[in-house]
């Protein structure tokens, strides 16, 4: 639910910083990862209307979500913190893609959400380290790199499971003990979300670059090839 107004903060983000960059390949790609950031923001906006429709109610959620965003990350912390919290939380986004392609979890869900979430995590796959070399070209700082992915797990987070208790409340038949199980073996069991996002967060502590995530690219090709 956060993702339109996340993902509309990073297009701005990324807008402005964007002629710092020199080279013309290089500023290339970052215009279409600002192209499919904005397609996600707009479909996952759609999504919320869905919800909107069935009586979900989450206006005080992303009211909170525009703030943290712009009002805290880009106004307060500026536009080079906010650039690194985009890195850190575009690194993680492996999580999702692992869990969404690699591991097959969505294989029972509705069609359109497999579909939703299936063309996001590709498309996650395909820009992944746009973010961090624009980064990189601004300003190199460990250090900010660093504050960027703990700010950057933080939302993720913070997020995503205030989102889930959200909608949760809402649909008290949703709270039962097969609920639990399904987020057991989502964090802790069979998906291992805990283990793998830690694995990712320490892997950006190296002073290396940072490594493709190889096995998630085969899974994106999947994807495309599949949709042409
Ligand atoms: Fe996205
Ligand atoms: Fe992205």
């Amino acid at each position: 639910m956060y993702l339109p107004a996340f993902e509309s903060f990073m297009v701005r983000v990324i807008q402005q910083k964007l002629p710092s960059v020199q080279s013309e390949h290089l500023k290339q790609q970052i215009r279409g990862f600002i192209g499919q950031e904005i397609s996600h923001g707009q479909t996952h906006h759609k999504y919320n209307q869905v919800l909107e429709r069935q009586g979900y109610k989450f206006k005080t959620y992303l009211k909170c979500a525009d703030f943290v965003f712009a009002e805290l990350l880009e106004k307060k912390l500026g536009a080079n913190m906010s650039l690194a919290t985009i890195a850190g939380f575009e690194h993680l986004t492996a999580m999702l893609t692992d869990i969404a392609l690699n591991q097959n979890a969505l294989k029972d869900s509705t069609p359109i959400m497999k579909d939703l979430w299936g063309w996001h995590a590709a498309e996650e796959v395909e820009h992944q380290h746009l973010a961090f070399e624009l980064l990189q070209t601004v300003n190199n700082s460990y250090w900010l790199r660093i504050l960027g992915i703990i700010l950057g797990a933080m939302i993720i987070v913070g997020f995503t499971f205030s989102g889930m208790f959200v909608l949760a409340f809402q649909e008290r038949g949703f709270i039962s003990r097969l609920t639990l199980v399904d987020l057991y073996n989502l964090l802790l069991g069979k998906h291992q979300l805990v283990f793998n996002g830690l694995k990712l967060i320490f892997s950006y502590f190296s002073k290396h670059d940072i490594p493709p995530h190889n096995k998630s690219r085969y899974f994106a090709e999947k994807v495309f090839t599949s949709a042409s």
